[in-house]
């Protein structure tokens, strides 16, 4: 028997997160079908609640974003009893009165990544919903938990998820921005659909570090911009995170997120 405590939340994000706990984490080794997740999961608490922190690029980044273990990852933290997680990361603006510091909720995704294995269900006939790819519950806690905070908040927003490791053209930009799409980011596809198909909460919760190339006041994008941007509003981002955890109310998979209501699955989930 596991003598860790069974956190039903997860936050995973930066490596920058280790401290966001009110105690001592102990740190877990889990091993999943898909391989061993970017870094041992943390687990400590936040304002009572028992929480998990899994650093996504690993304790030293030491995983790209096209190179990172997502099905592992997600698979790690549902069998340690996670159902609801949220998923703070850096974002590039598409937008000019959307600038850095500023906090983004999305509530649409668009994936234009490739070759990711996005999927537990390779064996065919499990085809889950993902018209809306947050959990409301969970976007409305962050916006909730970021209305009393400094950064600047924007409660929904559409997110394009690009294949990295580089940085958009102007052009790609462009035509991002011409479709109306608001935000783009690296790791946000497959880390969402792959929640939904272990049936747990997820929401996405954006950091504003640059402005994409492709606006005309975007400078082009330089990753030790982007990471100095990032680092300059951690307190408070932190903090906003803390908060939106407290502010989660129930510790179960929401009704809306529990997607194989009455089907039946190849295998059964962690
Ligand atoms: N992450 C932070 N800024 C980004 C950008 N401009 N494009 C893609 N991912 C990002």
């Amino acid at each position: 028997m596991s003598s860790h405590p069974r956190p039903a939340l997860a936050v995973i994000g930066g490596s920058g997160f280790y401290d966001f706990f009110d105690n001592d984490a102990v740190h877990v080794d889990v091993d999943t079908p898909y391989g061993t997740p970017s870094a041992p999961v943390a687990i400590g608490e936040v304002e009572g609640r028992h929480v998990a922190f899994l650093p996504r690029h690993g304790k030293q980044h030491e995983y790209a974003p096209h190179t990172l273990p997502y099905r592992a990852n997600m698979w790690a933290l549902r069998s340690l009893g996670v159902r609801r997680v949220f998923a703070p990361c850096a974002v590039g603006s598409l937008r000019a009165d959307w600038g850095p510091g500023t906090v983004a909720v999305p509530d649409q995704l668009v994936d234009r990544t490739s070759g990711r294995p996005q999927t537990y269900f390779d064996g065919g006939g499990i085809h889950v919903s993902f018209a809306d790819p947050y959990c409301d519950d969970l976007r409305g806690a962050a916006v909730k938990a970021a209305g009393s905070g400094e950064l600047r908040v924007e409660p929904s927003g559409t997110m394009v998820v690009v294949q990295g490791p580089r940085f958009s053209t102007r052009a790609e930009s462009r035509w991002f921005a011409g479709q109306g799409w608001d935000l783009v980011n690296m790791t946000g596809h497959p880390e969402a659909v792959l929640a939904r198909e272990l049936e747990m909460c997820y929401a996405a919760v954006a950091l504003v570090t640059d402005l994409d190339a492709g606006l005309e006041e975007g400078q082009g994008v330089h990753a030790v911009d982007v990471f100095a941007e990032f680092k300059k509003n951690l307190g408070p981002f932190k903090e906003l995170m803390r908060s939106a955890v407290a502010a989660v109310d129930g510790t179960d998979t929401c009704e809306r997120c529990q997607v194989h209501a009455g089907v039946s699955l190849p295998f059964e989930l962690p």
